[in-house]
């Protein structure tokens, strides 16, 4: 059997989606600038795109950048905004737990002189509207806090910080690259500036996504040469991915409309019970019910996620332990760092992530090979060993209960 619970690293591209991007391909392969008849229909799909994205978010079509993905977005967004802002104030706020591409392009931003505070977050990974407040000065000119951690899956308050930002006339980014399509996502709402989002995390195409830029707010260009996407992100138009994109939007807006992502959230509750209930000393990493409805991510203990993975592709289950990006490199995931675990705890730590192709037959299967596969990596751990020392330790001493006993297993 073949499972793929690594859907917060890439989906699969949905069959309606490729069909309409090999249509694209083939069909409206026009430039979407030329005026003649083979460039007016690639417009007319980039516009239609354009709508579909904008309304999983609730944004209007003029409001929408389409971009390489949302690597692009994010520095698009971060560094346009503060290149365009640098005469009101020179400090961006983040958070410690954002994916890379806003980490690192708000690192690039410290070496130009901008400020940059790295906000720290609680146990499950979140940020709260008062510590945004609290940290916003007369020189901050953007807040970046993403929507949904692609680790651990926490959601973060974005109304709440929105509300704030409005409130203090400070824009507000947002990373919806693994939220959009899994929750609702409403711009207007929570009162959002900008938004990333990408293509091949809801089943269309990788190297494809967009940034939502709302009326009014200026995001100056990182790249140069045309008047494409009102020239702030000028080139030839990814007709193909563009339209793919859009297909793609449209069918999870469907999704979340026709059932909230309910079934997949049942599932994911369904793995997680079982994984707790059939295997101990494991931890639950991000928050409980504040949570991305596909995510899973689990430490478990005196194990490493690496051999976790390895043993689990060897028969047909694709996870992974960190996000993708870091994945291959050993260091423990910044985010669990940041959520306070351990460097150990860090390193068993498990992300399974569904889809709603996702089935219960799956599911099944990974609570049948996972717990094996523990059990004999932990067999094969000489910190498992010890804990089981200890632990027998422990309850000895509390089955004796003995008097005046000094020994730390006591009480
Ligand atoms: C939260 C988040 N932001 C940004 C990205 C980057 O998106 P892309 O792969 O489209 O460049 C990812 C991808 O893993 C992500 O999870």
């Amino acid at each position: 059997m073949k499972v793929y619970l690594d859907n917060a690293a890439t989906t699969k591209t949905d069959d309606a989606v490729i069909q309409a991007m090999a249509a694209a391909m083939a069909e409206t392969f026009g430039n979407a600038s030329s005026v003649h008849g083979f460039g007016r229909p690639a417009r007319q799909a980039i516009e239609k795109a354009r709508r579909q994205v904008a309304a999983l978010i609730n944004a209007q079509p003029e409001e929408i950048l389409f971009t390489s993905g949302g690597t692009e977005s994010d520095n698009l967004a971060l560094v346009g905004v503060a290149e365009a802002y640098r005469r009101k104030g020179n400090h961006i706020i983040t958070s410690q737990v954002e994916h890379h591409a806003v980490l690192h392009t708000c690192e690039h931003l410290e070496k130009l002189g901008y400020t940059v505070t790295y906000l720290p977050v609680d146990e499950f990974g979140r940020v709260t509207a008062e510590q945004v407040e609290a940290a916003i000065t007369d020189e901050t000119i953007l807040v970046s806090i993403m929507y949904g951690n692609n680790e651990v899956g926490t959601l973060m308050p974005i109304a709440d910080i929105g509300r704030v930002t409005r409130a203090k006339g400070v824009l507000f980014h947002t990373d919806a690259v693994q939220a959009a399509g899994q929750v609702p996502v409403d711009v207007v709402a929570d009162q959002v500036d900008l938004l990333t989002l990408t293509g091949h995390k809801l089943h269309g195409p990788k190297g494809c996504g967009a940034l939502f830029v709302r009326k009014g707010v200026r995001v100056a260009p990182q790249l140069f040469g045309g008047a494409q996407e009102r020239g702030i992100r000028p080139g030839t138009e990814n007709v193909p991915g563009i339209v793919g994109l859009g297909v793609a939007a449209e069918l999870a807006g469907a999704r979340l409309a026709a059932d909230g992502n309910r079934r997949m959230r049942e599932l994911r509750n369904y793995l997680l019970k079982g994984i707790l209930e059939r295997i101990p000393e494991v931890k639950v990493n991000g928050h409980t019910m504040e949570r991305l409805p596909n995510n899973v991510n689990v430490s478990v203990k005196f194990i490493e996620g690496e051999g976790m993975l390895l043993s689990l592709d060897m028969v047909g289950i694709a996870a992974s332990s960190g996000s993708a990006c870091t994945s291959g490199s050993l260091d423990p995931s910044h985010v669990l760092l940041a959520m306070g675990l351990d460097h150990a705890t860090a390193h068993g730590s498990l992300r399974l992530t569904l889809s709603h192709e996702t089935t219960a037959e799956e599911i099944d299967y990974v609570l049948e090979k996972l717990p094996a596969i523990v059990e004999r990596l932990r067999g094969m751990s000489p910190l498992w060993q010890a804990a089981q020392s200890k632990l027998g330790e422990e309850v000895a001493c509390a089955r004796q209960n003995r008097a005046g006993c000094a020994c730390p297993y006591k009480g």
